[in-house]
C-alpha cells in the first residue's frame, strides 16, 4: 500500500488534502491524473447503469437537505459507531476496531455494555498502550448550520448532545446519497409514470465523521458514491436481489478486476445497517487484506414509509393494471467510487524486471487508463521530427477517445519508464524512419515490444 500511494502522489494521481497545512485525515485530493481515472470510472458506471438501461432515470440531488429526511431516514438516532478514549492522552478510536485488532472475534453482535465488559475483563489498552475509558455511541453525521440563525445544543442523555430539531437551522452533509433519491421518488413517478420495477441512480458526494479514518482513500470523511434504489413489488424481491447481486458482479468484471480477488459476503443479521433485512457485501482482496468494496441491500420500504410519515406525502405508487396502490420496496446496489478507483489502483500496481532492472507500474486496463497513448519524436532537437510528431499528435487527439499526453521530455527510455508508471497502455514514437515511410514504432507497456504501424493505421491499432 505504502507503495502505492506513494507512486500516486509522485505521479499526480492522489495527494494528501490540504497538505501544505499538514493535511485533514480523512480528506484527500485526486490529482490531474486521479481526477481522470476517476471519471473514466464514473462514465463507465453511468454508461453501463443509466444510458443503457430505460429503466434507470438518473439525479443529481442536492448535497444539503432539510434536517427532517435525516430524522426519518434513522440517520439522526441510528447513524453511529462505538467510540472510546484513551484515558492518556484522549485520542480517540473506533471501539470495535480496537477489539477486533485484539483477536475478539463477533464483535459486530455484541451491545455497548458487551464491550465494556470484554474490555474490562481482558485489560484491552489503547493502541498507545494506555487505559480505555468507557465506549459511547458517536454519530457520524457532520453537521452545519444553514443560513444565518444558529441554534443551541442541548444534552438529550448524559454525555449526549444533540441540537435542538424544531427551532434550528441544523443541517447535515448527507452520510449517503441515496437519501436524495427517495425524496424525489414521488417526482419521478408524477414526471415518468415508470413501470416497476424501475431505478433511480446518482453518483455524488457523500461525508461521514469517521472516527478514525485510514488505509489511504478507503476510509474517508469525505468520500463519493455511485448508488441506485430499485423500486420493486415485495413479491419479486428475492429474484430482483439476485438479478442486481449478478449485475454488480458484472460491473466489477468490467473494470477488469480479476475472478479471484471478488467475494461475496452475506452480512449477518446484527451486523445490517438499521434499514436492511438482507444485506451482501462484495470484497476485494486489497493490499491491506480483504475488505468491503461495495453493498447490495434490500431496504424493504423502510425509507418510503418513513418519509411517508414524517412529511404526509404519499409514497404509493398506482399500478397501470389497475391493482392496489402500494408503497413499493427497495433493493439498493451501492459502490463506493474512492474504493472502485482503489480497487483499480491496487490491482494495476505491478512488479517486474526488464532487462534486469525492476520497473513498478500500472496494468491499467486500457478503457480506464487516464492516458491511452503518449506521443513523442525520438529526439527534442530535430525540427522535422518535432513536426511530423505534432500532426500525429494532433491527428489522435482528433480520432481517439480519452486522454493523449505530448511528451518530449528526457531520453527515450526516461519517456517510457515515466508512461509505465502512470499506465498509459502505448507509447508512439516518431523517429527518422517515420520522415520516409509514414510510420511510426508503437511500444505496448506490458510486453515492452515495439511494432511500426502505418500512420493511417495508426487510430484504429490503438483502438484495437
Ligand atoms: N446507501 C447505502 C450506504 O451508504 P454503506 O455500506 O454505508 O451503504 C456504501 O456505503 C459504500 O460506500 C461502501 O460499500 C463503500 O464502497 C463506500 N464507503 C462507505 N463508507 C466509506 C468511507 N468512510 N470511505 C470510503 N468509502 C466509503
Amino acid at each position: 500500500m505504502e507503495e502505492i500511494v506513494s507512486l500516486a502522489k509522485r505521479r499526480g494521481f492522489i495527494y494528501q488534502g490540504s497538505e501544505i497545512y499538514g493535511g485533514l485525515a480523512g480528506t484527500w485530493d485526486y490529482g490531474p491524473l486521479g481526477v481522470q481515472l476517476k471519471r473514466n470510472i464514473t462514465n463507465l458506471w453511468w454508461k453501463t447503469f443509466v444510458e443503457q438501461r430505460d429503466d434507470m432515470y438518473g439525479i443529481d440531488a442536492a448535497i444539503l437537505m432539510n434536517q427532517k429526511v435525516w430524522q426519518a431516514s434513522g440517520h439522526v438516532g441510528g447513524f453511529a459507531d462505538p467510540l472510546v478514549e484513551d484515558l492518556v492522552n484522549k485520542k480517540r478510536w473506533r471501539a470495535d476496531h480496537i477489539l477486533e485488532d485484539a483477536g475478539i472475534k463477533d464483535v459486530a453482535a455484541m451491545s455497548i455494555d458487551q464491550m465494556n465488559q470484554v474490555i474490562a475483563d481482558k485489560e484491552i489498552k489503547s493502541p498507545d498502550g494506555n487505559p480505555l475509558g468507557k465506549i459511547r455511541q458517536f454519530n457520524m453525521m457532520l453537521r452545519t448550520f444553514v443560513g444565518a440563525a444558529q441554534s443551541e445544543t442541548r444534552e438529550v442523555e448524559p454525555g449526549v448532545e444533540s441540537f435542538d430539531y424544531e427551532t434550528s437551522s441544523v443541517s447535515y452533509l448527507r452520510p449517503e446519497t441515496a437519501q436524495g433519491i427517495f425524496v424525489n421518488f414521488k417526482n419521478i413517478v408524477d414526471s415518468f409514470y415508470p413501470d416497476l420495477p424501475f431505478g433511480v441512480a446518482q453518483i455524488g458526494k457523500a461525508f461521514r465523521n469517521e472516527i478514525s479514518p485510514r488505509d489511504f482513500i478507503f476510509r474517508l470523511r469525505e468520500l463519493e458514491q455511485m448508488e441506485m434504489e430499485i423500486f420493486i413489488n415485495p413479491d419479486n424481491w428475492q429474484a430482483e436481489f439476485d438479478k442486481w447481486l449478478n449485475l454488480q458482479k458484472e460491473f466489477y468484471l468490467s473494470l477488469g478486476l480479476p475472478e479471484s480477488k471478488y467475494h461475496q459476503i452475506e452480512v449477518p443479521a446484527e451486523d445490517r445497517a438499521h434499514y436492511s433485512q438482507r444485506s451482501i457485501d462484495t470484497e476485494f482482496d486489497f493490499a491491506i487484506g480483504q475488505k468491503e468494496l461495495w453493498g447490495l441491500a434490500y431496504r424493504t420500504n423502510h425509507d418510503l414509509m418513513a418519509h411517508q410519515k414524517m412529511s404526509g406525502k404519499s409514497m404509493e405508487y398506482r399500478p397501470k393494471d389497475g391493482g392496489e396502490s402500494f408503497v413499493p420496496h427497495v433493493i439498493e446496489p451501492t459502490f463506493g467510487v474512492d474504493r472502485t478507483l482503489l480497487a483499480v489502483l491496487d490491482n494495476a500496481y505491478t512488479v517486474d524486471e526488464i532487462g534486469g532492472e525492476k520497473r513498478a507500474y500500472l496494468k491499467l486496463p486500457r478503457h480506464l487508463a487516464p492516458v491511452v497513448a503518449v506521443v513523442s519524436p525520438l529526439l527534442k532537437n530535430k525540427p522535422e521530427l518535432v513536426k511530423k510528431a505534432r500532426e500525429v499528435y494532433e491527428s489522435l487527439r482528433q480520432s481517439i477517445d480519452g486522454r493523449i499526453m505530448w511528451d518530449d521530455s528526457g531520453n527515450i527510455g526516461k519517456r517510457y519508464r515515466k508512461a509505465d508508471e502512470i499506465g498509459v497502455p502505448h507509447c508512439v514514437v516518431i523517429d527518422f524512419d517515420s520522415l520516409d515511410n509514414d510510420d511510426v514504432t508503437v511500444r505496448d507497456r506490458d510486453t515492452t515490444e515495439q511494432v511500426r504501424v502505418k500512420i493511417e493505421e495508426l487510430t484504429s491499432f490503438l483502438k484495437k
